[in-house]
């Protein structure tokens, strides 16, 4: 993991506070019970300034996250936009991972959250890729999980609770255990779900396909963004998904995420994906990079510059 290194300042609970100030209780709500839903969202430098990358999906999603654990947030989406704007350009830092979490505070215990008091905060620091420059380069090593992805009907996958990210963090720590990157967990009906921290991709004979929205996977905003830059890219796509064997048949896999960006996958438990070549996830790469460096004039909407 990386360490974090420290901006200027934290937007906590309203106001921009210094970064050693943003601070919790050890007693606080969210921490014992993991009821704290957050995002992970990336600005870049364009030609015309620093710009977060579909900022009101990851605030959307974010919403929704809240709204699955009824949680009364108290800020609307336009009031975290204009927050998330205005630490961005407090902290001056033109490439950054940006973390909003919204949690249950002090001064309540118990696991009725109702009248706790939700307390919301966004950070932000320089994060390089998730998965390494190295893996982005020449793909990762991957292996499937013995740890079965979280269910609708146990822990909602599609709400971006910390709650969730136990289950990542022990197909994680088997993964690396094993000597491998990264994890691929399959669901509760034995289909490829995804990474701890990321969607995933197949291509066979040309043609692009993903775990649907039902397979226990968080709804990727950088999944829906190759979606939609490999279509305007005549690349075909299915969204039906892939059994485990199908892993090993792949011509390319890739992961996708925020954190990740777009990083091939090389090897999954010992064999070799395709020809290790990945054209088409080189393609979309180049496509994602350009679209969150403003490069693609058809999706200038998708950035909020903060200059
Ligand atoms: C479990 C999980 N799946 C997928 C993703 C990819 O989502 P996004 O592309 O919105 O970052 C993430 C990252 O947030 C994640 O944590």
């Amino acid at each position: 993991m990386a360490p974090i290194s420290p901006t200027s300042r934290i937007w906590m609970d309203g106001q921009l506070v210094p970064w050693p100030d943003a601070r919790i209780h050890v007693l606080t709500h969210g921490l014992h019970y993991g009821l704290a839903i957050f995002e992970g969202i990336r600005c870049h430098r364009t030609a015309r300034g620093t710009a977060v990358f579909r900022l009101a999906e990851h605030l959307e999603r974010f919403l929704d996250s809240a709204k699955i654990y009824a949680l009364p947030l108290p800020y609307s989406g336009k009031e975290l936009e204009k927050a998330v704007v205005e630490l961005v350009r407090a902290n001056g830092a033109p490439e950054a991972y940006i973390r909003p979490i919204a949690f249950t505070g002090y001064g309540e215990m118990g696991l009725d959250p109702t009248g706790s008091r939700i307390q919301v905060a966004i950070g932000m620091w320089p994060w390089g890729a998730y998965l390494g420059e190295e893996g982005m380069a020449h793909g990762v090593r991957a292996t499937v999980s013995s740890w079965t992805r979280i269910d609708s009907r146990s822990l909602p996958p599609q709400a971006k609770c910390a709650a969730n990210y136990a289950n990542g963090i022990l197909a994680k720590l088997e993964a690396r255990a094993a000597g491998y990157d990264e994890a691929l967990l399959l669901n509760t009906a034995g289909l490829v779900s995804e990474g701890p921290g990321e969607n995933v991709f197949r291509v066979r004979n040309g043609v692009l396909s993903t775990p649907p929205a039902s397979s226990g996977i968080l709804r990727g905003v950088t999944r829906d963004t190759v979606v939609r830059l490999a279509r305007e890219d005549g690349i075909p796509f299915q969204g039906t998904g892939f059994t485990r064997e199908e892993l090993f048949t792949a011509d390319e896999l890739f992961f996708t995420g925020t954190a990740a960006g777009v990083t091939p996958i090389r090897e999954v438990d010992g064999r070799a994906i395709g020809t290790g070549t990945y054209p088409i996830a080189r393609r979309l790469q180049g496509l994602y990079d350009d679209a969150v460096r403003g490069r693609l004039p058809q999706h200038r909407s998708w950035l909020t510059e903060v200059a």
